[in-house]
């Protein structure tokens, strides 16, 4: 079983195009979409935005659905200065820059006892790097940094930069990272750029939530093609 996980009905909707949804289940004011794409059994969500939302319908995913993998598609805003309105991203690793232990002399990002970063999968990713330029399609890579705020300032967004060496900034991403490693299960992160994360950031956001969402729905389910499981 895949795991196809979204924020934003507009992010999932476009997935749901392309695949047999056999069985709709209502479970924890959610959605979970039992489907069938090219002898591929896969639950698929959408969680609703930021990282308890996310982490809740991830864990539901992998404990209640046996998940194996968890497949996230989505959008974001650029942080990295290549990154222009609809292009994509993969995680290497995501993190929590909204996380404040500093006080303690802990760095920004960490918890005792768990980490800073999560380890995207690497298969995964080599898969999506080979998609990518079978189909020519410029394909970036880096880390993602989520928070539960919608980042649209340059100031805020100069400092995750810098403290975190993010490419991207979204608001599931680590969560999503953090419950995967903690349930030792593969993660993958996809995203297609909204905004710039600068002021008037909102409005592009509004302007190009549902055409980045499509490209990144695109992109995954040329993926999912590729992805030898049951
Ligand atoms: N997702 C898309 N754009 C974002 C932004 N600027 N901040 C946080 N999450 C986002």
């Amino acid at each position: 079983m895949i795991g196809i996980l979204c924020a934003m009905r507009e992010e999932l909707e476009p997935i749901l195009e392309y695949v047999e949804v056999k069985e709709v289940i209502d479970y924890g004011r959610n959605k979970y979409y039992l489907a069938r794409f090219q002898n591929k059994d896969l639950v698929l969500a959408y969680s609703k935005i930021g990282k308890v939302n996310s982490a809740t319908t991830a864990t539901i995913m992998i404990e209640k659905f046996n998940a194996r993998k968890v497949l996230f598609s989505g959008v974001a805003g650029a942080v990295d200065e290549d990154l222009k309105i609809g292009d994509l991203i993969i995680a290497t690793k995501t993190c929590q820059h909204d996380i404040d232990l500093t006080v303690f002399g802990y760095e920004p990002g960490f918890v005792p006892e768990s980490k800073v970063y999560f380890d995207c999968d690497k298969g995964l990713n080599d898969i999506a790097k080979s998609v990518a330029k079978k189909l020519d399609i410029k394909l970036k890579e880096g880390i993602i940094a989520s928070g539960d705020q919608f980042i649209h300032n340059k100031e805020k967004k100069e400092w995750i930069k810098k403290t975190f060496n993010a490419s991207a900034i979204e608001m599931e991403g680590g969560a999503v990272g953090n419950v995967c490693w903690t349930l030792d299960v593969p993660f993958f992160m996809l995203r297609a750029i909204s905004d710039t994360a600068e002021e008037g950031a909102g409005v592009d956001f509004d302007k190009f939530l549902e055409e980045s969402s499509k490209v990144s729905a695109k992109f995954l389910v040329e993926m999912l093609k590729e992805i030898n499981e049951k």
